[in-house]
């Protein structure tokens, strides 16, 4: 194993105490949680992983440039602050705030569901983009390439879109049926997975000569570009701010979770390229569902912290340590023989719990098993990425059995060192070593809904 690392490009000013608990303690306050460390406090983890949404650490730049926020409920300062970078990043003529991403996807998505029967098709729907498909009336179709299922073996771009694929469905369906085509940048659901230009510039080539609208859901849209310059033939040289714009130039609209790549604690972006009644129909839905055009659900400081964090975020002494991160936690959980999605992606570690703990049936949610034994074995706290995250068919009721079960390591930015992420690669090892005592979890309570958040779980016995 390369066991050097890059260091920090930053160094602490403040800092925030966290604790280390019991195995005892953990016993207890795992049960308390119904096995599913959603329900968890967070006072009672030591090292959390669940997300990287919302959870990194802002710089002393950002700190400062609350103090700016100009508060106003129409045409605050920190709006147009906020909107000139933007602008500057995308190079799209249109910018409206929403208080996070789910919110940017609730306005903009219903816009172009125009009859029944349309479908959006994705590299892969994250699930709230999933969610107000549906909520839209259309139906979300994924369409990724097949390397992406296959953890063990490498391929540099496990993100790109199945081109050949997305050719028959638009024929299948129609291209007016179909509402828009959606590239997640990078692919979340299949572990932070990156997607190639090449790649996305035939998926746009394809929408285009059909007409079809294409959407960036770019959360991790400068992790993004950080892989395109390390891996793909012809970027070396490129700033990644000019990979992003060559990214924007490819789409129409652009809808961002700021919580990930805008290094904020909260936002969401929605920018739209060109398109003058798309702009003011979003403008006016905006108002009933997020707040007014210049404020859109976030209050002005955070527009403020924003706009420094999203140019913070495509320095690539910042992205060159960040990836390095996660490399570094893959890396020692691959030497000593754990089973994870290869190579890794941007803001996540995701380990192969189907291939980890083949004992244990789909319906008796491998990965959250696993979950459960890692914040037992050190306090971290991981996440089901797998059948108990993808739910019921709503017709026959049945678990859906998801293609992969993964637990994923999803690390915060700027946030923990790599002393923290030894402490978690040395409890997934010890829990990998007794991988087979593992027992899977069953239902004690099960919501109608969105179940992981909310189940209260059990040890089949
Ligand atoms: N799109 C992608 C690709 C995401 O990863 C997320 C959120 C959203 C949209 C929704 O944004 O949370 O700001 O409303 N992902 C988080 C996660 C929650 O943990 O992966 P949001």
């Amino acid at each position: 194993m390369d066991k050097k690392y890059t260091a920090e490009p930053y160094r602490i000013k403040m800092v925030e105490p966290i604790r280390q608990t019991t195995r005892e303690e953990r016993i207890t306050l795992l049960e308390k949680s119904g096995f599913n460390p959603f329900s968890l406090r967070s006072e009672d983890v030591y090292i959390d992983l669940l997300t990287d949404s919302g959870t990194g650490a802002m710089s002393h730049n950002q700190w400062a440039a609350l103090m700016r926020g100009d508060e106003a409920y129409a045409g605050s300062r920190s709006f147009y602050r906020l909107e000139k970078v933007i602008k500057d990043i995308t190079g799209y003529r249109y910018f409206i705030p929403a208080h996070q991403g789910r919110g940017a996807e609730q306005v903009v998505l219903p816009q172009f569901v125009t009859k029944p029967g349309m479908s959006f098709i994705s590299n892969m729907h994250f699930d709230t983009t999933r969610a107000h498909v549906e909520l839209a009336g259309a139906r979300a179709i994924d369409c990724v390439i097949d390397e992406c299922f296959e953890t063990q073996n490498y391929h540099p771009f496990k993100g790109n879109f199945h081109l050949e694929r997305l050719r028959e469905l638009i024929k299948a369906r129609g291209a007016d049926n179909v509402a828009g085509i959606i590239m997640t940048v990078t692919n979340n659901s299949a572990g932070g997975q990156p997607v190639s230009m090449e790649n996305l510039r035939q998926t746009s080539d394809i929408a285009k000569a059909h007409d079809i609208p294409i959407i960036i859901d770019g959360a991790r849209y400068a992790e993004n570009a950080y892989f395109v310059k390390q891996r793909e033939k012809g970027y070396e040289n490129k700033s990644i701010h000019e990979i992003s714009k060559e990214l924007f130039g490819l789409a129409d609209v652009f809808l961002m979770s700021a919580k990930k790549d805008g290094l904020s604690n909260i936002g969401g972006i929605i920018a739209i390229k060109e398109d003058d009644a798309l702009f003011e129909r979003c403008r006016t839905y905006i108002v009933p569902m997020e707040g007014f055009p210049t404020y859109g659900g976030m209050t002005g400081r955070d527009m403020e912290a924003l706009a420094v964090g999203l140019q913070e975020a495509l320095e690539e002494d910042y992205l060159r340590h960040r990836l390095d991160q996660v490399r570094y936690l893959g890396d020692r959980l691959r030497d000593a023989g754990v089973p994870i999605q290869h190579p890794v992606g941007g803001h996540a570690v995701f380990v192969d719990c189907k291939t980890m703990c083949p004992h244990i049936p789909f319906d008796q949610f491998p990965a959250q098993s696993v979950v459960n034994a890692v914040y037992l074995e050190a306090g971290v706290r991981a996440v089901e990425i797998g059948s108990f995250l993808l739910g019921r068919d709503p017709d026959t009721k049945e678990n859906l059995q998801s293609p992969l079960e993964l637990m994923r390591l999803t690390i915060p930015r700027r946030t923990y060192t790599y002393t923290h992420l030894d402490v978690v690669a040395d409890a997934v090892i010890a829990v990998y070593a007794r991988r087979n005592e593992l027992k899977g979890v069953t239902f004690e309570y099960e919501p109608p809904v969105l179940r992981h958040f909310t189940s209260r779980l059990k040890p089949v016995t």
